[in-house]
């Protein structure tokens, strides 16, 4: 399948990190389509050639094991090549259409790698040049707009020049292995869903802890902050693989449908549940890993009176049949105590007690994202005891089950963005998100950005290297519970 996937933002920091990593692996696993070509947009004034060595240079800077040899680079950059772009200037997409007429492709993919801001004049631009063709796919990075309003005026615009089966929104925490496994156990098997419910499941935590600060973001984040950044996208997207009903089949729409009905289904927030149920934080300085690191305020690019979140911790509730009265839990956060995300599910108390059992704990299941990517099942188990075999009065010790997936699949396993681009080269939808879920997203979190605009406490502090603000144990703790760290 011959392709052309044209990076709009060629030299940002996402192609190099993320985006060519990702594209070198599937070139290396012999998955990337035959026939492709990579084009580079830029302002800069460059030579295909002036691309090759900067991208060559940038992978210097890529983890070790994901930076080709000089011999393997040769090979991939015969793929790359670049256009010089102002993306406002109209006859610039001219040459763009030019380099894409030099050869018969089956798929145009258009990847918005650049500012937000700049989506809505490159969609109309590329429709202009009458470079929205059928064979026309477009990928648009996050944050896709910074509320409802200026999420539906870029959706609007895109779906004016593109058809929804042409849009590819991503999400890269969809991408990850841990989520596909997520759906593989809840709907490749039997086991867990009759136990997935209100009846046998008291309270589900979602954490994704980060102990990387805002690096050279700063400019960015100040005007975004966490509930931007990571709730309204990659966590409600989790809580939806968790809470959603079996879709009928597996494809995207079956699935997002499935989707929006959990985000339709968000309890609404009321001045009390504002108030209660949702924390926010900022990093002071502190220590992390051993070395002592700036607050948030002295990060390069960031106010020094700022007001933007680097915490979030909130508990929200699903109103529908399977998840009535069950609590949510969301906590994210930069410059934790460690990179950890994961889904604690836990399960309710047997309702009789005949043996002593250790106080306050019960089945879960923790399904692990990262560093580590596997499930665990915590059970009760006991040894002999000194009292006789199921003598009443034997004590359990908690005991679990660990599998570890990374062991199991190695080297099989294909990381976030290289499943992404090659399922866009394919055109296949699932895991990417629909307009109206993200509108859903947006409308959900909007409360939360009006109430703390109008509340000038502003966030918590909490020393970089911690669990965040106490506020966000406190909040956990008005239920009876705690977070796993603390449990
Ligand atoms: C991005 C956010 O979407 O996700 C970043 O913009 C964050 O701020 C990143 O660091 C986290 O992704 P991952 O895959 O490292 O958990």
């Amino acid at each position: 399948m011959a392709f052309d996937l044209v990076f709009f933002g060629g030299t940002g920091d996402l192609v190099w990190r993320k985006l060519m990593p990702a594209l070198l692996q599937a070139f290396r696993h012999g998955t990337l389509p035959e026939g492709g070509r990579i084009i580079g947009v830029g302002r800069d004034a460059l030579s295909d050639a002036q691309y090759r060595q900067s991208i060559q240079a940038k992978f210097e800077r890529v983890e070790g094991d994901k930076r080709p040899n000089p011999e393997e680079f040769a090979r991939f950059a015969e793929l790359l090549c670049y256009v010089r772009m102002d993306l406002s200037r109209p006859a610039d997409y001219a040459a763009l259409q030019a380099r894409l007429a030099e050869r018969e492709t089956d798929t145009v993919v258009m990847y918005l790698s650049t500012a937000p801001t700049l989506f809505t004049t490159i969609c109309e631009q590329l429709a202009a040049a009458g470079l929205n063709t059928p064979k026309t796919r477009i990928v648009l990075e996050k944050p896709l707009g910074h509320d409802l309003a200026s999420n539906r005026a870029i959706n609007a615009v895109v779906g004016r020049v593109f058809r929804e089966q042409q849009v590819f929104r991503i999400d890269h925490y969809l991408g990850k292995p841990a989520v596909q496994n997520l759906f593989a156990l809840r709907f490749g098997n039997t086991l867990f869903e009759p136990l997935w419910r209100r009846e046998h499941i008291a309270n589900i935590q979602i954490t994704i802890a980060e102990e990387l600060g805002v690096e050279k973001r700063g400019g960015f984040y100040e005007g975004t902050g966490a509930l931007r950044d990571m709730v309204q996208n990659h966590a409600l997207q989790l809580l939806c693989a968790i809470a959603m009903e079996p879709p009928i089949n597996a494809h995207a729409d079956a699935i997002r449908d499935e989707k929006l009905k959990v985000l339709r289904a968000l309890r609404r927030w009321t001045p009390e549940t504002l108030g209660q149920h949702v924390v926010r934080g900022q990093y002071s300085t502190g220590t992390v890993d051993g070395q002592a690191v700036p607050g948030y305020r002295d990060e390069g690019g960031v106010n020094p009176g700022s007001s933007t979140e680097t915490f979030v911790a909130l508990r929200t509730e699903i109103d529908n049949w399977r998840w009535a009265g069950v609590p949510f839990y969301i906590r994210t956060g930069k410059r934790m105590a460690a990179r950890e995300a994961h889904i604690e599910v836990n399960f309710r108390p047997t309702p009789h007690q005949i043996f002593h059992a250790p106080l306050g704990q019960a089945n879960k299941l923790v399904i692990h994202l990262q560093p580590k990517d596997g499930l665990e099942l915590h059970l009760f188990a006991t040894g002999q005891s000194k009292r006789g075999p199921g003598g009443a009065g034997q004590t359990l010790a908690p005991v679990h089950l660990d599998l570890d997936f990374d062991k199991r699949f190695g080297s099989e396993r294909v990381g976030a963005y290289e499943r992404l681009l090659l399922d866009v080269l394919d055109g296949r939808l699932n895991l990417f998100v629909r307009s109206d879920e993200q509108e859903e997203a947006w409308r959900w979190v909007e409360p939360i950005l009006q109430h703390w605009s109008a509340d000038p406490a502003g966030p918590r502090p909490y020393h970089a290297g911690t669990w965040g603000p106490s506020a966000s144990s406190a909040m956990i703790a008005r239920d009876g519970l705690c977070w796993s760290e603390e449990c």
